[in-house]
Parts: structure tokens; C-alpha cells; sequence
């Protein structure tokens, strides 16, 4: 923590989404990360039941998320509405290759998709927001130019909605949420899990996103992060981008023309700026030879090594 104890945080939050809530009701969307977790758990213990959980099935999620997702919230007794919009997701990105116009599609498709679901619940007044400190800075124009990257969760659904927002994680970090977090009772598991992009898989599918290249992502991120599992160190964040590059391979002397996986692990303390993770090489001989094996569609494993600046932690 950088500055008060969680309890305080805690504290202040919930006394502050008390006074500008009153008697209202609060929708919050929900995507299965730390932050709209922390949000929502925050908001509930403020105003238990007059807070109604929405979580949009993108069909951009990792394995088995969606599941985990509802499972959580059962045991926390938090509302909840969980939204199949898989096939509305494809369609919106079909075509699209662009990494800006993909999250702008996503960002609008979620709006569309919330607001038809937010209608069944009456006499909303509220929009509660996982949007941290990091979010903020990046949507802002840097020097007066565009914005780095625009996320997807601090989008334009409250002026839509005529929803006052309620943000309580806006001024901090992720440290700070995942203290906060483990404070507020979520499982340590859960609150040290890596950040996931608001975009999903999408961001991680490099050029056109495909229900094939998606299934091909999905299935590589699974190794990789059962493979993390057994490190000692675990990366802040570490996942796998599926590249459009083909290249030549051979498989039982005949010869393959596949796609190309990029692992890339990053050490951050906010994801502001990021270092390159030294992964031990028994580690990425494994996880290569696992991937190469079992994921078919790719014949290429390659390592990014960047640090951010100059570039970005995911590719998109
Ligand atoms: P970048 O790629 O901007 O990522 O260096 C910094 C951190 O933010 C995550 N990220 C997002 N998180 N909505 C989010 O909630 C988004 O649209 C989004 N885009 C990137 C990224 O995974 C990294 O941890």
C-alpha cells in the first residue's frame, strides 16, 4: 500500500459510495478481473442487495472463466446476471484489424449489450466502475496526441444510461486494489491473479479475431498458465499473443505452414511501465514443447522481450 492501511481504504470507500448513493440503486459491470471484483464486493457491503451484478459473455474470456465468474459471485451472494453475446462480439469484429477500432468495436458492443440487459432492472441510478488510477492516465491524450490505447472500461456507457458513475478504485493503484482485495475477504488466489485486458482475447489475437484463431489462443493461454503454476516466481503478468504471421514448419517429414505464438512475461508495479520477466529456460523449453504438441495451429513459439516503454505490455 502506498499510503493508508486497506482497512482504511476500505473504510472511506464504503462511507463514500453510502453518501453518494443514498437509497439508490447501483448496477455494476462486471468483468471477472481484480478490479470490477474489488468494486463489486466494495458496493455490496455499502448496499447489499440494491446492487445488481451484469457480466457480459464476450466469448473473449480465458478457459473457464465464465463459470468461475458465476461460481465466485454465488458464494459472495452478490447478485448476479450472467449474458451470452458471444456471437454479437464476433460479428462486431469480423473484418476488423485495426488494434483501435477493435477495442472501440468491443467497447460499444459492451455498452449495447449492458444496456439491454441494465433495462430489465428498474430504478437505476448508478453505474458502478472497476476503473483504476492506471486506466484513467492511459485514456487521457498523451501531450495533446491520442490516447495510448482506449480502454474499454471507461467507456461511454453512463452518459448513454443517465448513470452517475461510482468508481471507488479510481485513485489507486493495483497494488493498492489487491491489498484491498484480501481485506475485503476475496481469496489471496484470486487477488494476485494477472491483470486481463477489458478487450480480452481480442487484443492477444493480432489482426482479424476469429472463433478459430480465438479456440487456438484460448487453448495456448491454458498451458501457459497451467505451466506458470509450478514457477517459483510467478510474473506480475505473463500470457500468450497469437501472431499473423505464418511461417514453414515439419511435422513427420512433411512440411506445415502455421501461425506464430508469442509468449510474453512482464514485471510492473502498475503495468505503467514493465520489465521483461527472466524466465527460467527448463520453464520455456517445456511450455514450448507443450504448446508446439498440443495446440494445433501453430508451428512457431517465439519469446518478446521488450520493456514498456517504448513498448505496451499486451500488443494491441
Ligand atoms: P498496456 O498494454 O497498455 O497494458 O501496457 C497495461 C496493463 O493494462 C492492461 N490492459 C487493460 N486493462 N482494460 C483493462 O482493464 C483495457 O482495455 C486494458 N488494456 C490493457 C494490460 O493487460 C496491462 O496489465
Amino acid at each position: 500500500m502506498r499510503e493508508k492501511p486497506a482497512q482504511e481504504v476500505a473504510k472511506e470507500a464504503i462511507l463514500a459510495i453510502h453518501s453518494q448513493v443514498g437509497e439508490g440503486k447501483v448496477l455494476c459491470a462486471l468483468s471477472g478481473g481484480v478490479d470490477s471484483t474489488v468494486t463489486a464486493v466494495l458496493v455490496h457491503k455499502a448496499i447489499a442487495e440494491r446492487l445488481q451484478c451484469i457480466y457480459v459473455d464476450t466469448g473473449l474470456m480465458r478457459e473457464g472463466e465464465t463459470q468461475a465468474v458465476a461460481q465466485m459471485f454465488a458464494r459472495f451472494n452478490i447478485p448476479l446476471e450472467v449474458v451470452d453475446a458471444r456471437e454479437r462480439f464476433m460479428k462486431q469484429l469480423a473484418g476488423v484489424t485495426d488494434p483501435e477500432t477493435k477495442r472501440k468495436r468491443i467497447g460499444a458492443e459492451f455498452i449495447s449489450v449492458f444496456e439491454e440487459a441494465a433495462a430489465r432492472f428498474s430504478d437505476v441510478a448508478f453505474l458502478a466502475q472497476g476503473t483504476i488510477l492506471s486506466d484513467v492516465v492511459e485514456s487521457r491524450p498523451s501531450h495533446g496526441g491520442a490516447p495510448v490505447k482506449s480502454h474499454h472500461n471507461v467507456g461511454g456507457l453512463p452518459e448513454r444510461m443517465k448513470l452517475k458513475l461510482v468508481e471507488p478504485l479510481k485513485n489507486l493503484f493495483k497494488d493498492e486494489v489487491r491489498e484491498l482485495g484480501k481485506h475485503l475477504g476475496l481469496e489471496a488466489a484470486f487477488v494476485e491473479r494477472q491483470p486481463f485486458p477489458g478487450p480480452g482475447l481480442a487484443v492477444r489475437v493480432l489482426g482479424e479475431v476469429t472463433k478459430s484463431k480465438l479456440a487456438v489462443l484460448r487453448k495456448a493461454d491454458a498451458i501457459v498458465q497451467e505451466e506458470v503454476a509450478h514457477l517459483e516466481h510467478k510474473p506480475w503478468q505473463v500470457f500468450a499473443v497469437l501472431l499473423p504471421v505464418q511461417s514453414v514448419g515439419v511435422v513427420r517429414e512433411r512440411r506445415t505452414y502455421c501461425q506464430t505464438l508469442a509468449l510474453r512475461a512482464v514485471e510492473s508495479e502498475d503495468g505503467m511501465t514493465a520489465k521483461p520477466t527472466h524466465l527460467p529456460w527448463s520453464f520455456l523449453d517445456c511450455v514450448s514443447q507443450r504448446l508446439l504438441a498440443e495446440v494445433e495451429g501453430i508451428n512457431r513459439v517465439v519469446l518478446d522481450i521488450s520493456s514498456k516503454p517504448p513498448s505496451t505490455i499486451e500488443w494491441e
